[in-house]
């Protein structure tokens, strides 16, 4: 029962959050040792690797070893875990890459490997959880990254948080049997101006 002398909760506290870089639901946390379990089975899904330009399988002593320099803060790449903020189960990665600091742009990567959590909307929340962090709190100006021409789901997924498609790479990716273009997708902090024509 509170009293005159009960102190007044501290504003700040009511608004604390619980961590440090969170959507709607997922979260991004840093990598752990013992995530490398679960990135070795998706580096080998052939599922996942089809959207990625992964090509080789993965020894586990090699993403031992991508683990390891992905733990540790580098000044032109940052690697997360995507964990859902419900059961704080590890379900994919996220990477924002080749900083550049003084123009202010980077490439970022991403994928759900776990196929229960495909399709219900926690891709999506990481994409803009992480656009949120580059702009917000990286002070970063724009983001980009590669496409296959055949991913239809992610062309969809980035469309819908403003994504346009800025250049293609034709032909420049061969994968079973054939060669396929290469999409870059890119998003403006402050929505997409017009290219300066002075
Ligand atoms: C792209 C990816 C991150 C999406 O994550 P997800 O959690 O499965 O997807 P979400 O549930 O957030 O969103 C799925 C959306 O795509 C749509 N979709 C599903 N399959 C599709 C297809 N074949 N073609 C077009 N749209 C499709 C869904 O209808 C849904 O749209 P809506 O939100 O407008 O209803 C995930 O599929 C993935 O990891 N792919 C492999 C890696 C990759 O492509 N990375 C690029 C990141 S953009």
């Amino acid at each position: 029962m509170p009293t005159e002398r009960t102190p007044a909760p501290e504003p700040r506290e009511a608004h604390r959050r619980r961590f440090m870089i969170a959507g709607e639901h997922v979260i991004l946390r840093a990598f752990e040792p013992q995530d490398v379990e679960r990135c070795y089975r998706w580096m080998n899904d052939p599922n996942i690797v089809r959207t990625l330009k992964s090509r080789y399988p993965i020894a586990f002593q090699n993403e031992v070893e991508w683990l390891e320099r992905a733990m540790h803060p580098s000044f032109t790449e940052r690697h997360f875990a995507i964990e859902r903020k419900d059961d704080r189960s590890h379900i994919g990665n996220a990477s924002i890459h080749d900083i550049e600091w003084v123009s202010r742009t980077a490439w970022f990567g991403l994928f759900i490997g776990e196929p229960a959590a495909w399709n219900r909307g926690f891709g999506s929340d990481a994409i803009s959880t992480l656009m949120r962090f580059a702009f917000e709190e990286m002070n970063l100006t724009k983001l980009r990254i590669n496409i296959f021409d055949y991913n239809e789901k992610a062309k969809h997924v980035l469309t819908t948080h403003g994504f346009v498609q800025e250049a293609t790479l034709r032909r420049d990716f061969f994968r079973e049997g054939t060669y396929h273009d290469i999409v870059i997708f890119s998003v403006f902090r402050d929505g997409a101006p017009e290219a300066s024509t002075t």
